[in-house]
């Protein structure tokens, strides 16, 4: 068993690029989101382990726009801690809807979400290919479009 703390970044905190690489590969995408996003980082045992990037789309939506868990701790159900604790923020918060988007490639990603209650809702054809310098591949798939999922907080 562990104690995880889950926190928005602190203002004198510098975020981890080494996470919010690991979800998204480009830092220039990254660069555009965070100056409108909240961090929230989980530590266990004050070690930092995982984050997500919480973005407010509009008045009644807000969209995860990065997750990621280190690897040393992913399979450990701290990824579905990082997506409940978000819910519960968007909740709180007053947003009617959670959205978040992943490639076509990913299996694992694709799975937990829609365990977590989000709905397929639409496909960004040809993201990846054409907002990324490099083909990325993911499960041996190519990643070329994005599947965009919603959870309605009602
Ligand atoms: N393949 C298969 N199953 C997976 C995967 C995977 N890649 N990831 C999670 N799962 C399943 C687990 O088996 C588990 O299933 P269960 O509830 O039936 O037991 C469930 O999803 C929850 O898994 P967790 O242990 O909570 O997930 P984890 O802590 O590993 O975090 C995460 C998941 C964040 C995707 C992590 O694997 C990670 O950081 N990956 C690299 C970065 C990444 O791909 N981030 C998401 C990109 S999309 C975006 O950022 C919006």
């Amino acid at each position: 068993m562990f104690s995880l703390v889950i926190k928005p970044i602190g203002e004198e905190d510098t975020p981890s690029y080494d996470l919010l690489l690991s979800a998204d590969p480009s830092e220039l995408a990254i660069q555009v989101y965070l100056p409108y996003s909240t961090i929230y980082q989980a530590y266990i045992e004050e070690r930092l382990i995982g984050q997500y990037v919480f973005f407010p789309v509009d008045n009644h939506e807000a969209e995860i726009k990065n997750i990621a868990v280190d690897e040393a701790y992913q399979g450990q159900g701290i990824g579905k801690l990082l997506l409940q604790d978000a819910i519960q923020r968007a909740i709180s918060s007053g947003y009617k809807i959670l959205s978040i988007g992943t490639s076509n490639a990913s299996i694992g990603q694709l799975y937990l979400y829609q365990k977590q209650g989000f709905e397929l809702s639409g496909i960004k054809m040809n993201f990846f290919i054409d907002n990324y310098s490099e083909p990325l591949y993911e499960n041996g798939i190519q990643c070329k479009h994005m599947i965009m999922l919603t959870k309605e907080l009602y």
